[in-house]
């Protein structure tokens, strides 16, 4: 009887935890995202064409070093695998993971001429 009371307690609460989980990042937000705190005004219109060639290329880039990335400036350099930079660490700090996620999925999304040899 005991057991029976508490799966489908167990069951409810593993069902609601998914759409969480298998949400799949959203390319449309991300643009929406980047469009919102103008991050095209240093990494270029196209994020190909940065305004200064020492600032990173983004279009194109691989989600997970673009999530990567972001997570290590949010994080600041005082913890493991932080990053920090004084322009990028106040640029990253607004953002929520799902930001981040939807922000590298829709810069992924985007055609760029990076390349891993030429
Ligand atoms: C005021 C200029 C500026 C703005 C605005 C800006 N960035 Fe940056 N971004 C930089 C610079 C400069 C770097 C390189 C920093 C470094 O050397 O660590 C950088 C680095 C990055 C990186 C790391 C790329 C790599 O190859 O390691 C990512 C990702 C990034 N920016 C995303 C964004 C996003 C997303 C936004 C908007 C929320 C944004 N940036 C807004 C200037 C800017």
């Amino acid at each position: 009887m005991k057991k029976m009371m508490i799966f489908p307690a167990a069951l409810l609460a593993v069902l609601s935890a998914l759409p969480l989980a298998a949400r799949a990042a959203d390319v449309v937000k991300g643009q929406a995202l980047v469009e919102k705190y103008n991050c095209a005004s240093c990494h270029g219109k196209d994020y190909n064409s940065p305004i200064d060639p020492s600032y990173p290329k983004l279009a194109g880039q691989h989600a997970d070093y673009l999530k990567h990335a972001l997570t290590a400036y949010r994080r600041g350099d005082t913890a493991m695998n932080g990053r920090t930079n004084a322009i990028m660490s106040a640029q990253a700090k607004p953002l929520t993971d799902r930001d981040i996620n939807d922000i590298a999925a829709y810069l992924h999304s985007l055609p760029g001429s990076l390349v891993l040899r030429k």
